[in-house]
């Protein structure tokens, strides 16, 4: 099965059952994205649209734009942008190929989208968040974080035995991808809700 169809069968029950566990780490990874005044921003693998309604809210005067893989993921975002009031271009496409122009956003932001890739895949994803992300402008990645030794255990037993289940979601430390991106870390934090979130807000330093 592939990741899009995986996405559109879980669409309907994601967008009831995950925004409320993780509300914390949303309205934090708004916070820091919006510390850098963006006046354009990005959410790619933007799911249900909690995340990117919350940055809009922040950011009235932003043009806002949700990325995803999924159609149905799409849909379920429209409907909760919609509802917040937030005014959102949402497109489909793919995280490795962004189909925007260099520089095109002052802020990025991707929650819980980085972990879900393969090794290999995940230095494309970080390009194409960097090329179109403009000189100075910052990105904030959450990603998985188990701070209970024996939950993390557990999952990654689970995920090796199921990767396909899992695709590739699995804790991983973002920062051993950094080398050579032209991304600086301003902030590393943790937010302890529900599984655990890891927040990086990463600067871009060069082009
Ligand atoms: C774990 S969900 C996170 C959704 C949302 N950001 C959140 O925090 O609730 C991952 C999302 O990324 C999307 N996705 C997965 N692979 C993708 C890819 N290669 N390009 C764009 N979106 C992708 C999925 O369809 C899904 O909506």
């Amino acid at each position: 099965m592939r990741i899009n169809q995986i996405y559109d069968l879980l669409a309907p029950i994601y967008r009831r059952v995950v925004p409320p566990m993780y509300d914390l780490a949303t309205s934090r990874a708004a916070q820091r994205l919006s510390a850098g005044a963006p006046t354009t921003v990005l959410e790619v693998g933007v799911g249900p649209g909690h995340l990117l309604a919350a940055v809009g809210k922040r950011n009235p005067d932003a043009r806002a734009v949700g990325v995803d893989i999924s159609g149905r993921m799409l849909e379920a975002s429209r409907a909760e942008l919609e509802k917040s009031g937030t005014p959102a271009d949402l497109v489909r496409a793919d995280a490795t190929k962004l189909p925007f122009r260099d520089r095109a956003f002052e802020g990025v932001v991707a929650f819980f989208l980085l972990d879900l890739f393969w090794k290999e895949k995940i230095p494309d994803a970080l390009r194409e968040m960097h090329r179109v992300l403009a000189p100075g402008g910052r990105i904030v990645v959450a990603s998985l974080q188990f701070s209970n030794p024996v939950i993390k255990r557990a999952w990654m037993l689970t995920h090796r035995f199921m990767p396909d289940v899992f695709a590739a979601l699995r804790p991983l430390d973002f920062k051993d991808f950094l080398e050579n991106t032209g991304l600086r870390v301003l902030q590393d934090e943790v937010i302890a809700q529900a599984a655990g979130t890891r927040l990086l807000t990463l600067v871009k330093v060069r082009a």
